[in-house]
């Protein structure tokens, strides 16, 4: 193999390829040598440019830590999770939608009681949150593990502190026989997608803005159903339709409705689909 033009390499490194003994690993090799071959062909891409490229790439790296995801955040903001969600996720009607995981998601968060206050003493408004899990028949799912995790009134996870003891505004809870859950926490405010980075960089360079509308978090999972990843975004947020990470769906906006105390609340059930098989 010697010689190899603009006209051949592609050919040349798919035949490479054609020995790769996972068929999906071969499939998803071969299909990105094509698309990178044809994007710098559309492209013309110049050498500086790839290594421009390169060096984007390492920086993405170089920010990532155990609290920081800067490639979750690149798929993010170039809307690939959220097409990887919409094409992995494409549930009957009726069930709750899904939507990213985001950067902030930290596994084995504390299990709490019903009820329970999950902001410790992370700043905000009070709110509580109802809600019920169910299946599409309308049936309650007891014992789901509701995980929750949000922003505080400053627009930041607890994980993007350096000075805190412990886990902040993160939770999970289990529903009832009757498939409700409640707890209690402080309103989420709209905060910006971290901009100190590489991402950040190439989002000023484009258009657009950091913010992303305010919303809580939840992980909820059951056994027999789908693990439902999703977020429920404040009605009338300013950045509802002009999220930087492409997440908001119409069925997950919903009110935190304020009381004469200032306590608000939000009601809101979640739908799971049945895993295939488990039907009851
Ligand atoms: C989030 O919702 O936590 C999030 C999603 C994408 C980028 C940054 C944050
Ligand atoms: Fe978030």
């Amino acid at each position: 193999m010697r010689n190899l033009n603009q006209d051949t390499i592609t050919q040349a490194v798919i035949a490479r390829l054609s020995d790769t003994p996972d068929a999906r690993l071969k499939e998803v090799l071969t299909c990105v040598v094509q698309h990178l071959h044809a994007l710098a062909r559309e492209l013309r891409l110049t050498e500086a440019e790839l290594q421009a490229g390169i060096e984007f790439l390492t920086a993405v790296g170089k920010k990532c830590s155990a609290s920081r995801q800067e490639f979750v955040l690149l798929a993010d903001v170039l809307g690939l999770s959220t097409l990887t969600v919409a094409m992995n996720h494409d549930k009957p009607a009726g069930c709750t939608e899904a939507t990213t995981f985001g950067p902030f998601y930290v596994p084995d968060a504390q299990p709490m009681a019903s009820g329970a206050d999950l902001a410790g003493d992370a700043p905000g408004q009070p709110c509580r949150v109802r809600g019920r899990v169910c299946a599409l028949d309308g049936g309650p799912v007891a014992a789901a593990q509701v995980e929750v995790w949000q922003s505080d009134a400053d627009g930041r996870y607890d994980v993007q502190y350096e000075d805190l003891p412990g886990p902040r505004a993160r939770g999970v809870f289990s529903t009832g026989a009757d498939g409700r859950f409640q707890l209690r926490s402080v309103l989420a405010s709209p905060y910006p997608v971290p901009e100190d980075g590489p991402v950040g960089q190439l989002m000023r360079a484009s258009s657009g803005h950091p913010w992303r509308p305010a919303h809580m978090h939840f992980r909820i999972s059951a056994p027999g159903f789908e693990i439902l990843v999703t977020q429920v975004y404040r009605q009338g947020d300013p950045y509802l339709d002009s999220d930087p990470v492409y997440g908001v769906r119409q069925s997950l906006v919903a009110p935190w409705v304020p009381d004469e105390q200032g306590l608000y609340t939000l009601d809101f059930d979640f739908v799971l689909q049945r895993r295939a098989g488990s039907e009851p």
